[in-house]
This record gives C-alpha cells, sequence and structure tokens, in this order.
C-alpha cells in the first residue's frame, strides 16, 4: 500500500511506521514525507531511510485552498494514487475539502486523547486539567472538523496523580507507536469498513 505521511514535528510516529514496514509487519510504502517545516525532524528521520521528502511552507500560500492543491500533487506526484494512504503524524495543519476530496475516505490522523474528549493542539494537557483517570490515543479518518472522523482504534492509559500533560503525553506517545502501524496495517488488508460513520473491522483473511 503506498502511503503519504504529512508530519510537523519530531516524527516519532513516522518512525515507528518506518520501522514497522522494515520489520516486514506492515505492508506498506512510504512513498513520500510532507512537512509544511523546514526544520521538522520527520525530515531527517524520512532521509536516513531514502525516503523523498517534500517541503511545502503554508505561509508561502494565498491561501488554505492553495497549500492544500500544492499538497495534492506532491503526493500524487509521488505515487500515492486510489489505492493509497495519507497518514497525518503530528501534522499541525487543519485540511480543507480540496485535499479530503481528493484522498476521500483515505486520510487518518493520530490523536493524543481518546476523542472525543480533548481534541486540539492539547489533547494531553487537557485531560490532566480536567481531572479524568484514563486518557489515551485514538486513530481516525479525518474529515472536515478537527479531530473529528470516525474512529478506526483507540488504546487507553491511566491517568496517574500528580503527573503534569508531558509526562502523561510520552506515555501515550509509546502507545501511539503501537496503534498506528496497526491501523494502517488494517487498511493494507483492506479489513476497514464503513458502516454510515462506524469503522467495522472485518475478519483477517486465512
Ligand atoms: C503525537 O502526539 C500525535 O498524536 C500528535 O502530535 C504528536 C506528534 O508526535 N498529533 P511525533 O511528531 O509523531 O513524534
Amino acid at each position: 500500500m503506498p502511503i503519504a505521511v504529512l508530519v510537523s514535528g519530531g516524527g516519532s510516529n513516522l518512525q515507528s511506521i518506518i520501522d514497522r514496514i522494515e520489520a516486514g509487519m506492515l505492508d506498506a510504502e512510504i512513498k513520500v514525507v510532507v512537512s509544511n517545516r523546514a526544520d521538522a525532524f520527520g525530515l531527517t528521520r524520512a532521509r536516513n531511510h531514502n525516503i523523498p521528502t517534500r517541503v511545502l511552507l503554508h505561509t508561502e500560500f494565498p491561501s488554505r485552498e492553495a497549500f492544500d492543491e500544492e499538497m495534492v500533487r506532491a503526493i500524487r506526484e509521488s505515487g500515492v494514487n486510489e489505492t493509497g494512504v495519507v497518514a497525518m503524524a503530528g501534522f499541525m495543519r487543519i485540511v480543507t475539502p480540496v485535499f479530503l476530496e481528493t484522498f476521500r475516505g483515505r486520510v487518518v490522523n493520530i490523536h493524543p486523547a481518546l476523542l472525543p474528549s480533548f481534541p486540539g493542539v492539547h489533547g494531553q494537557a487537557d485531560a490532566v486539567n480536567y481531572g479524568v483517570k484514563i486518557s489515551g490515543c485514538t486513530v481516525h479518518f479525518v474529515d472536515e472538523q478537527m479531530d473529528h472522523g470516525p474512529v478506526i482504534i483507540q488504546a487507553a492509559v491511566p491517568c496517574l496523580t500528580g503527573e503534569d500533560g508531558d509526562a502523561l503525553g510520552a506515555r501515550i506517545l509509546g502507545l501511539e507507536h503501537r496503534i498506528y502501524p496497526q491501523a494502517l496495517q488494517w487498511l493494507a488488508e483492506g479489513r476497514l469498513e464503513m458502516r454510515g460513520r462506524f469503522v467495522h473491522l472485518k475478519p483477517a483473511s486465512r
């Protein structure tokens, strides 16, 4: 399965995907890593594994739509077609319908909270500040709203007394690295079926 991975920062989720592919446990090929920041460490991770990279600076585009059109072009050029998937991994931009209509049903994201609780950029700290006893992470299909689309898989961690958002986030990140490659493998196997807004996991074929 061809994949494009979108990053803005450290790219540890990207690394988990790369590692799982190289271990032969994820039937995917990363065709391109796109970043909206030139200094994203995720780009270095990609280059270390000879994966093509593209830097598209959103500040250089007149509108969100113009930026998304260029992302669509870059991703298509890389060879990600209708059998492929776009995986957002710490990509700090909201995509527009221009993007979603092109890759409808094939754009996924990971969020460091149990959606629909605590969407947004401070999901870990928001969970701590609310005082919930369990948090976690969510892989979901992307729709027009931020951190909102149909849920594919979630994993939970207990919130520990006295822990801050960073500490909770570090433990959540460890789980992210397990469930994101898993969700992508299900996609590669064609096992995810949409029923309305529900994602149904079909049994593995023998
Ligand atoms: C992760 O917590 C992810 O859930 C969130 O941004 C963070 C990215 O981390 N969307 P990394 O760049 O993959 O290390």
